[in-house]
């Protein structure tokens, strides 16, 4: 064998390589275009996701916090500023009946149970005692949860100011 014979030898060999690797990387490209319906697949799961996201968002929609869960995180120094709405028909000392009846002790008391006052006929009857949650209800709308009260008082709209200004109430007598 003379150089020239194992030059052309070797070019040829060289040439079959390369035709194989092209015909390899054609097979591969082939195989990857016959996937391609499973785009209709990932349509679907997009439609899917959107689906559960709008059911997330109507759970979120759901009631308010349950008051308890507001009452234990509640702060009697932010309630402290909110006294402000009742004190001039409410005293804290106790038996300093007003336009109201004294407020001391008021978490945990019995339902028109201020010495000396004289309550309407709704809570003079009314059973219970004044629970944070019973509380809670009357000073949200005071004529919803009391009918025929005569505290003139519109109410306390929002849930945590509530727990609020009972958790400072809480903290006198009792
Ligand atoms: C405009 C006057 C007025 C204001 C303001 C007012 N109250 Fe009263 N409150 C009354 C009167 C009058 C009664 C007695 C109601 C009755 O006999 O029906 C009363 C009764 C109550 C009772 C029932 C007490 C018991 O012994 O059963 C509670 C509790 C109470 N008030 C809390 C509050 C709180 C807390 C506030 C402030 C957010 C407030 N009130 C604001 C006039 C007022």
């Amino acid at each position: 064998m003379d150089t020239m014979t194992i030059t052309k030898a070797g070019g040829a060999l060289c040439g079959a390589l390369l035709i194989f690797l092209l015909g390899a990387w054609a097979a591969e490209g082939l195989y990857h275009v016959g996937g391609g319906h499973g785009d209709d697949h990932a349509m679907g799961y997009e439609i899917e996701v959107a689906e559960a996201g709008a059911a997330a968002a109507e759970v979120e929609a759901e009631p308010e916090v349950p008051f308890e869960e507001v009452y234990v995180n509640a702060s009697a120094d932010a309630g402290e500023g909110l006294w402000r709405q009742c004190s001039a028909c409410h005293k804290l000392e106790a038996g300093a009946n007003g336009t109201g009846p004294y407020l001391h002790g008021v978490v945990g008391r019995d339902k028109g149970a201020a010495e000396g006052y004289s309550y309407s006929d709704t809570l003079a009857t009314m059973e219970g005692d004044w629970t944070p949650e019973n509380l809670s209800g009357f000073l949200a709308d005071p004529k919803g949860y009391a009918p025929g009260t005569k505290m003139a008082y519109r109410g306390m709209r929002d849930i945590e100011d509530r727990a609020n200004l009972i958790a400072y109430l809480a903290t006198i007598g009792g």
